[in-house]
């Protein structure tokens, strides 16, 4: 009897410990601002972080206005892919990855037009979990 409790508790421990293992290991929120203004003809950086903190060199980024695709920027497989970018950002796209490794990557913009104005969203996959965060840019007039 005794050591049937026992079994069932180390049973229990063990399902407790995957369970846990499972959550802080793959979850993460994908953070911007609400709201970025710009004015016409400068650059601009759309903010997107993880949290917690972790690398995303191997995950895909995504940034995307209003569709999935074609997208405004894409980074996948560790790199930079233009294949299906919108027009309209050709050349004026960057994705910084200097601090991509505790999982920060804002977007820069060159020579934002009025027609970049809208809501922009960050979506960010990892092999098993996935986010986004929207963030609105404002470009204004000289
Ligand atoms: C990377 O992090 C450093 C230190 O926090 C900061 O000074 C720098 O501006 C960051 N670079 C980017 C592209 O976010
Ligand atoms: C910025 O964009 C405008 C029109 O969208 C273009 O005429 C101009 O040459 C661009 N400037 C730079 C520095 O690329």
């Amino acid at each position: 009897m005794a050591s049937t409790m026992h079994s069932i508790m180390i049973f229990c421990f063990i399902l407790w410990s995957l369970y846990k293992g499972s959550l802080s290991a793959v979850q993460f929120n994908v953070i911007s601002i609400s709201s970025v203004v710009a004015a016409l003809g400068s650059d601009v950086l759309l903010p997107c972080h993880l949290i917690p903190e972790m690398n995303a060199e191997k995950m895909e980024i995504r940034w995307f206005k209003p569709m999935y695709r074609p997208y405004v920027h894409l980074y996948i497989n560790g790199k930079d892919d233009y294949t299906a970018q919108m027009p309209q950002f050709a050349q004026r796209t960057e994705l910084l990855k200097e601090n991509i490794t505790r999982g920060i990557f804002p977007l820069k913009i060159r020579n934002v037009t009025a027609e970049d104005s809208g809501e922009y969203y960050c979506f960010v996959e990892s092999s098993d979990h996935h986010g986004k965060a929207a963030v609105q840019l404002q470009v204004t007039g000289k």
